[in-house]
């Protein structure tokens, strides 16, 4: 087979990496791809949401089978582009990607469809909506409607800050037209769980859970980031907590899509928090996350290539998918200044790591002298062990093979899950 895939951070480290290694793939592509996949694929260098250069490339190399990996080129409707030429695809239609690229009408969703999640309200004009943060309850959180490259959330715990948000996202556009229309919610206290699944539409099949880390800052302090770290599975997340999931929200959710016309076919990401009256969404993704994807999938001991064409086909329900028992730890080891200002192209090194252990390039640049630093976050040091202690603590250690100017990781990846299991 021939397979292709877009995109070109760790996720898709992850993702290509294991596709590369079923017998049943003879060439495969990514688009553009990074310098440490050069390994085990073709690099091509275009850019993910080029559509044209992307549909070109895919009917000109006679490709079997195409990933789309990231947010942007699914909301932008490439697997429908690629699905009109004949070429089958993992990932959802335009349609079906708005779960993600709206987050109002993901709202409506719920609402409609009574799967629990923070109470909301959507504003179209500046004045009601510096109106309505004036006189509600405090904290509040509000969201950009569209894509904001993970930035568009502000958690406002003071009126200041959020008339300061609502101004930001409406009055200076930093975020463009997705902030022309925002939601303000309800503040969710509780822990959070990432569940990423395969579904073909009809038939959804979770993965092993996961915790983000995402703040830049030690114990959930500083800005926002794209992730700092993953822990798998999340301990948080029981089998009582999974069942009423499954209940509550991966099924009514599927059930939702195709009722309202748009079945949703590839990764269901849930983005959950798990609060005293039981687990709600606050937000999907219609693609992998990253950090997790890299995290999850080598806890995935089933043929991954199998479950994402079984999407695309309509036969996950004959599909095995199953995960190991043991755990995952995986430590982002980002460039100093992340998420903010940052250097480029300084000197990798990297040591032969053991063998429970993988280095996933994220923002890496291979040139004749080697590897340099391309992008914020840079590598991820994936540990793969019988228990969450013994992943965490290996996955750090090997951190060790890993060093470059500037490199900063957090110290506290897995901490909070491991008191909890401490404390059972
Ligand atoms: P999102 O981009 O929607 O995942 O939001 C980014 C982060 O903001 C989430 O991972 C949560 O930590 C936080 N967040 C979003 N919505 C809420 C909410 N309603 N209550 C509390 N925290 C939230
Ligand atoms: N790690 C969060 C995301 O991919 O959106």
């Amino acid at each position: 087979m021939r397979i292709m895939v877009i995109g070109g951070g760790g996720r898709e480290y992850g993702v290509t990496k294991r596709l590369s290694m079923d017998e049943r793939v003879d060439s495969i592509y990514v688009l553009p791809g990074n310098g440490g996949m050069e390994e085990f694929a073709e690099c091509v260098d275009i850019k993910a949401t080029d559509m044209e250069a992307v549909c070109e490339f895919a009917g000109s190399h006679s490709i079997d089978f195409v990933v789309v990996t990231p947010d942007d080129p699914l909301a932008m409707g490439m697997a429908d582009r690629l699905r009109a030429m004949g070429i089958p695809c993992f990932g959802p239609s335009k349609a079906a990607a708005r779960i993600e690229s709206s987050k109002i009408f993901s709202k409506n969703l719920m609402m409609k469809y009574n799967i629990p999640t923070a109470k909301a309200v959507s504003m179209t004009s500046l004045e009601s909506a510096l109106e309505y943060v004036r006189n509600n309850e405090l904290p509040m959180v509000i969201k950009a409607d569209g894509l904001a490259v993970g930035k568009g959330v502000f958690i406002c715990r003071t009126r200041d800050e959020a008339e300061q948000a609502v101004r930001e996202l409406m009055e200076n556009k930093v975020f463009g037209a997705s902030g022309s229309r925002i939601l303000i919610e309800e503040f969710l206290e509780g822990v959070e769980v990432t569940v990423l699944s395969f579904t073909d539409g009809k038939t959804i099949i979770p993965m092993v859970s996961s915790m983000d880390h995402k703040t830049i800052g030690e114990g959930g302090t500083g800005a926002n980031t794209g992730g700092m770290g993953v822990i798998a599975p999340n301990p948080f997340y029981t089998e009582a907590v999974a069942n009423e999931c499954m209940n509550h929200i991966f099924l009514p959710t599927i059930r939702a899509m195709e009722a309202e016309g748009c079945p949703f076919k590839g990764c269901l990401y849930f983005g959950l928090m798990i609060t005293e009256n039981g687990p709600k969404v606050i937000e999907y993704n219609s693609r992998f996350g990253d950090p997790e994807a890299q995290t999850v999938i080598p806890l995935l001991e089933t043929s991954l290539l199998d479950a994402m064409m079984a999407t695309e086909y309509g036969t996950l329900y004959k599909t095995p998918v199953v995960f190991s028992p043991k755990a995952a730890a995986n430590i982002v080891i980002a460039s100093g200044g992340y998420p903010g200002k940052y250097q480029k192209g300084l000197p990798i090194s990297i040591e032969k790591t053991d063998s429970d252990t993988e280095i996933v390039h994220a923002g890496t640049k291979r040139t004749s002298d080697g590897y340099v630093t391309a992008g914020g976050r840079v590598l991820n040091v994936v540990t793969v062990a019988d228990t969450l202690e013994k992943a965490v603590a290996k996955a750090y250690e090997q951190t060790k093979k890993v060093s470059f100017e500037g490199m900063y990781m957090r110290h506290d990846i897995g901490k909070t899950a491991l008191d909890f299991i401490k404390k059972q």
